[in-house]
């Protein structure tokens, strides 16, 4: 099966260069936050959100203190991200990745929701360079999956509409159940 996790990757690069800043907004493990870590260089800037101490923890390990120095871990909700981001960034983050769901090997409960998913996401619309991308991993597997990932492809179809430009990846074309990988980039194309 495409890992849509490697496909995100491959993406984010190309909208990335050496001094660029960019949000992991849903750190987990910190494997997309060392992603965006490396890929920005030590002249970047990384903001990671998180609701779990414990992950935002093991994040920091995996990062070391070579990558820490230029990222920002906020324990906090994705929904805050434009309040807590320095207000000179505005308008000039050049990726934000979301990897939906809940943490591999962790607590299920503590999953992301459709109504703050959202709402980040206009939120990193907003924060958002003209000329870059939003990556969103979406996993419609299970009932609340299913609801949240309906929630996002009709958020961006709107975006679409308005003159975003929208790429939608599936891990296994047309089912339904198969993670999806969301792309929209910003109106300043890249
Ligand atoms: C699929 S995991 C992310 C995996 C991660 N990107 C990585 O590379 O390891 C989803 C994460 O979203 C976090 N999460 C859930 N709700 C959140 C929220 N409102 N704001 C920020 N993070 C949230 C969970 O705690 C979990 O760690």
């Amino acid at each position: 099966m495409l890992r849509l996790t490697d496909r995100a990757h491959e993406i984010c690069r190309r909208f990335l260069q050496p001094g660029d800043i960019a949000i992991d907004a849903t750190v987990g493990n910190g494997h997309d936050t060392l992603f965006l870590a490396e890929t920005v260089g030590p002249e970047g800037r990384v903001y990671g959100f998180d609701v779990q101490a414990a992950a935002l923890e093991q994040a920091r390990q995996k990062l070391g203190p070579e990558y820490s120095s230029r990222v920002t871990l906020f324990h906090n909700s994705h929904v805050e991200m434009n309040q807590l981001i320095d207000s000179e960034h505005r308008g000039h983050i050049k990726v934000v990745m979301f990897n939906l769901g809940y943490l591999p090997g962790g607590n299920k409960e503590i999953t992301t929701h459709t109504e703050s998913t959202l709402r980040a996401i206009e939120a990193a619309c907003e924060l958002l360079h003209p000329a870059g991308l939003i990556s969103v991993t979406a996993y419609p597997g299970h009932e609340a999956g299913q609801h949240e990932t309906g929630a996002v492809a009709d958020f961006f179809r709107d975006c679409e509409a308005d003159g975003w430009c929208l790429e939608i990846i599936e891990a296994v074309a047309e089912s339904e159940t198969a993670p999806r990988l969301f792309l929209l980039s910003g109106q300043g194309g890249s």
